[in-house]
């Protein structure tokens, strides 16, 4: 299986899948790999196996091209690029596991003892500076063919966010490469051709390609620790604002405006696991990281100023009604990795307080957390009934429309607004908004 100029993708995550639709589309032909054959399936009928605007409908043409699946490379004959785009996720003490990458590089390093011409294997995944050349290369070259001679190893890491992956596919603001080279110069001409607007490309060697990605997450990650930081002494400075105070610092251009909104702390499948295993390799370094470790705790802690805010307005919280308003780690996703809301329903159930909640798409995998320990709802208006405290968590479009008549339903119009999404609406209930001092 396979034709001329094959383009391999491993691991059909967000990445991978949205990698291998934008490609396809791009007339190249793709196969994609994965070890997870429900899925698959799942894909070949052109349904994602997760929510992603305008990816499924974007599969579903791709499908009609040439996008194909498999679930191993061993199945294809040549290839003239492969693409890694497998999870690595944390360890316990926040070190990275590789063992998605331990195994499909094992898988390479099979199909690499059958290949002749010289395919350029790509990682996307993020992984720990090191790591391509310590532990990726020694088991590709188990094969027997060399890096560099027989094959391209290059580390071209991925900068997508969940919730605009296709966006951010079909416009990326840079394109890391690192590597030997010959793969080099396949690569930017790879990406020269794919993208009609000219994206500045950045060659460089592997381990500083790696580097960079974890540098870049940790600065976007400091960034919103910082800024949760202001909001969060904001909130006991009377007539003080951090939207306006993030607003105008942004104006600075050596400041920058994205990444500077308050809020009840980062999520997701990155910001958290990336800046803790920047510290885990800092501190086996020998380099205790002040910045990361503060910018890893603002976060954690930044839950904690939620419940604190909850509980210093409804006294006795015990068997009362909370209303959570979006579970996903951010909007336009129904991913609640890491999400606050969930770390949040925790404390909130182990104050023995009745959880109410709802998101537009993420119900179904918190009901896989929490089973019946919490009450589901369908709608706004049912979630916030009858309840005595709704904390708005996710920047959902819909929560804009809020008004004092969906409020006028609870025991008590109160609401905690993380994102300050209804701050200009002047509601006339108890409102609190994160970072907003009155
Ligand atoms: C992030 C990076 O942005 C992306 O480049 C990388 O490839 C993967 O990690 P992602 O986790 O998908 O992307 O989402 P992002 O939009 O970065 O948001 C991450 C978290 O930070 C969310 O919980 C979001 O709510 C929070 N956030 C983001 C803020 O609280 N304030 C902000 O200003 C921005």
């Amino acid at each position: 299986m396979s034709k001329s100029n094959t383009i391999v993708i491993i691991g059909l995550g967000f990445v991978g899948l949205t990698f291998a639709v934008f490609l396809t589309l791009k007339k190249f032909n793709v196969i994609g790999i994965d070890n997870n054959q429900n899925k698959l399936e799942q894909f070949k009928k052109g349904q994602t196996s997760f929510f992603e605007p305008d990816l499924d409908k974007s599969l579903k043409k791709a499908l009609k091209k040439s996008l194909a699946f498999s679930n191993s490379i061993n199945n294809i004959d040549s290839a003239d690029m492969v693409f890694v785009t497998v999870g690595t996720p944390s360890k316990s003490d926040g070190s990275i596991d590789l063992g998605y990458i331990q195994t499909v590089s094992e898988e390479l390093s099979t199909w690499l003892k059958k290949s002749k011409n010289y395919p350029v294997v790509s990682y996307k995944s993020t992984i720990v500076p090191g790591t391509t050349e310590n532990f990726v290369k020694p088991i590709l070259e188990s094969s027997g063919k060399i890096a560099g001679n027989d094959f391209g190893l290059v580390v071209n890491p991925e900068f997508l966010r969940e919730g605009s992956a296709l966006h951010d596919t079909i416009n990326p603001h840079v394109i890391v490469i690192g590597g030997d080279e010959k793969s080099l110069s396949k690569l930017q001409k790879f990406y020269a051709k794919i993208y009609l607007k000219k994206i500045p490309i950045k060659t460089t060697n592997r381990t500083t390609a790696e580097f960079i990605k974890y540098a870049n997450n940790a600065f976007l990650a400091t960034k919103i620790s910082f800024i949760n930081t202001i909001a969060n002494i904001c909130q006991r400075l009377s007539d003080t604002n951090v939207d306006d105070i993030a607003e105008t610092i942004g104006i600075d251009p050596r400041i920058g405006s994205s990444f500077l909104k308050a809020g009840p702390g980062y999520g997701g499948s990155c910001f958290p696991k990336d800046v803790q295993a920047l510290i885990s390799l800092s501190n086996s370094l020998g380099i205790e990281s002040l910045l990361l470790n503060a910018t890893h705790m603002t976060n954690v802690q930044q839950a904690d100023k939620v419940v604190k805010l909850i509980e210093e307005n409804i006294p006795n919280i015990s068997g009362k009604i909370v209303s959570l308003l979006g579970l996903s780690f951010k909007e336009n996703s129904d991913d609640i990795r890491q999400s606050v809301s969930i770390s949040l329903i925790e404390k909130l159930l182990a104050r023995n307080v009745r959880v109410k909640v709802h998101d537009p798409k993420a119900i179904d995998n918190t009901r896989i957390i929490f089973g019946d320990k919490i009450t589901y709802c369908k709608t706004t208006n049912e979630c916030i009934k009858d309840s005595e405290c709704a904390v708005l968590l996710t920047s959902w479009d819909e929560y804009t429309k809020l008004s004092n008549e969906s409020f006028s339903l609870m025991k008590t119009p109160f609401l905690i607004d993380t994102r300050r999404l209804l701050t200009k609406k002047n509601l006339s209930i108890k409102y609190v908004g994160l970072g907003v001092g009155k």
